[in-house]
């Protein structure tokens, strides 16, 4: 199943000092879905901000807000940034030993369940998981900052995920070092949500912001134009044969 393209830009790009103004300004920008990247110091050598923040942020807007937790332990949390007014909650993979329970959890808390892995993980790391998920998140780069290169070595990655997906109503997403450049390549291989950090909020203005939003997500379509054409000769190959029976 094909889904439109979802592009989520990270806020951890955005001036922090005006990060009020910058989630209005990719609101109107056409940003799909907030990224929101939460960083402990402990599983990432990073710390970015917590619940308090995405709580704050909450009522700027009616976006979607996608909360990538890259934090050790993560149970503990999962109540308060649910309470916060997160949508999607996503845990990785290698966050703990118990990633059935925490994914459970999030369900549980009446939220969508993300499941990521960093670039040295196989996919097969998800393959008993893959029935309590809504989105599986690809680290193109290795997490812990913004602005990094994107990993050639992820793309094969991708593609083995959205084989492994199927029919389930999942989203592959993502995240880390994705630009206008690549964002075809990623598409390519079953890549359907993109993040973006400082390819989104380069620029200072909501127009600039909105230009690096369309061009990536042009890229991203054209780059499946192929088989969404397939797909519709498909469909009508299928309603041509339904009218001959
Ligand atoms: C990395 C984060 C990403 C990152 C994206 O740990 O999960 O969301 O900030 O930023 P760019 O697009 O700048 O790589
Ligand atoms: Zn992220």
């Amino acid at each position: 199943m094909t889904k439109e393209i979802i592009i989520a830009p990270s806020i951890l790009a955005a001036d922090f000092a005006r990060l009020g103004e910058e989630i209005a300004a990719i609101d109107t920008a056409g940003a799909d879905w907030i990224h929101c990247d939460v960083m402990d110091g402990h599983f990432v050598p990073n710390i970015s901000f917590g619940a308090d923040i995405i709580k704050a942020i909450r009522p700027l807007t009616k976006k979607i807000f996608d909360v990538h937790l890259m934090i050790a332990p993560t149970d503990a949390y999962l109540e308060a940034f649910a309470k916060a007014g997160a949508d999607v909650i996503t845990v990785h993979a290698e966050a703990g030993p118990h990633l059935d329970r925490s994914l459970q959890a999030i369900r549980a808390l009446g939220k969508k369940a993300g499941v990521g892995l960093c670039p040295a993980t196989p996919e097969s790391a998800i393959e008993y998981v893959l029935d309590r998920v809504d989105l599986v998140l690809v680290m193109t780069v290795n997490p812990g900052f913004g602005g990094q290169s994107f990993l050639d070595s992820q793309i094969e990655k991708i593609r083995r995920i959205r084989t492994m997906i199927g029919d389930r109503p999942i989203r592959l997403e993502v995240d880390g070092g994705i630009t206008r450049d690549n964002a075809g390549v990623v598409a390519a291989a079953g890549a359907d949500t993109l993040v973006a950090g400082s390819a989104v909020f380069r620029g200072k203005s909501s127009a600039d912001y909105a230009d690096n939003i369309t061009a990536i997500r042009a890229a991203a379509e054209a780059a499946r134009a192929p088989k969404l054409q397939d797909n519709s000769v498909q469909s009508m190959r299928t309603k041509e044969s339904a009218l001959i029976r």
